[in-house]
């Protein structure tokens, strides 16, 4: 694995194996890596002959009083990671290089419709940032086809939108959410919970597994069975800011008769923002 912090040095290796006529399986992430990263990494290397992943901590996605400065950095953890995987390239730029002119001051993209609602009204501006980071680092790895994981499914929705408005020739594929034993969705979140809320936080995916069960016997009252999900939240010690049904291709409001359906939840445990979602498909 060779690893690289600038973007010369980046388009120098891609084009070298594309000279090859080599394809390229592209991993953005945050770093902090899990085992949710490792299977995004697995998922690559089934889809090219390279894989490269990024680790970049995106100032633009970071709200004020947002956990910017705190999330945590573990660059040579992640790296020993990557090794053991043996992806190809790991691009691991500073903020300058992504930013020259400042991250307040560059082009934004914006995704409409997929980016309004759910997490975007308690993070504004939010997806603008991740539109807008995903779009540059594809612009300087140019992969075939790149990795996302579902567990961020509004994420994944506003990523399919702009590479489909803005006819990037790349395939988005995304992964089935990893999870601990005891069904917690893995996050690099989770390591800022105490061994208290740890204990609790299973309770997120319990309280969607009750509603996706609620649906697929039949109920269609999704009003009350949102109202029972955020319920059972409250009684666990989480203060929700959403549970909610949606239709799973455009995350718009859930019609009886609709086969595909998503339970989406984003709840606060003390400090920590947990999200997490269940797909529910009504076809028998
Ligand atoms: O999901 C993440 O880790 C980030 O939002 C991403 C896609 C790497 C963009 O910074």
């Amino acid at each position: 694995m060779q690893t690289v912090n600038s973007i010369v040095e980046l388009r120098r290796q891609i084009k070298a194996w594309r000279q090859h006529g080599q394809r390229i399986a592209f991993v953005p992430t945050m770093g902090n890596l899990h085992a949710g990263h490792l299977a995004l990494v697995e998922q690559a290397k089934q889809h090219a002959d390279r894989v490269v992943v990024s680790i970049f901590v995106n100032p633009m996605q970071f709200g004020p009083g947002e956990d910017f400065d705190s999330y945590p950095r573990t660059l040579a953890a992640d790296s020993v990671k990557l090794e053991q995987v043996a992806i190809d390239l790991l691009f691991a730029p500073s903020v300058e290089e992504v930013y020259p002119h400042g991250h307040g001051v560059a082009s934004q993209i914006e995704v409409p419709e997929a980016s309004e609602g759910l997490c975007a009204e308690s993070r504004p501006g939010h997806f603008s940032g991740v539109a807008t980071v995903v779009a540059k680092l594809f612009n300087m790895v140019q992969p075939d086809c790149a990795l996302f994981g579902e567990k961020d499914y509004q994420q994944l929705q506003v990523i399919r939108r702009m590479v489909a408005d803005l006819c990037f020739p790349i395939e988005i594929v995304a992964v089935p959410t990893k999870r601990e034993a005891d069904g917690l969705a893995m996050s690099s979140r989770n390591g800022y919970l105490s061994v208290v809320e740890r204990e609790i936080a299973p309770r997120l995916h319990q309280a969607l597994q009750q509603v996706t069960q609620g649906l697929k016997q039949g109920r269609r009252d999704y009003v009350a069975l949102e109202q029972e999900g955020a319920e059972f939240l409250v009684a666990a010690g989480f203060v929700p800011e959403y549970f909610t049904i949606r239709q799973a291709d455009t995350l718009q409001a859930a019609e009886p008769g609709m086969p595909e359906l998503i339970v989406l939840a984003a709840a606060k445990l003390g400090k920590t923002r947990l999200i997490d979602n269940l797909d529910c498909s009504l076809v028998e």
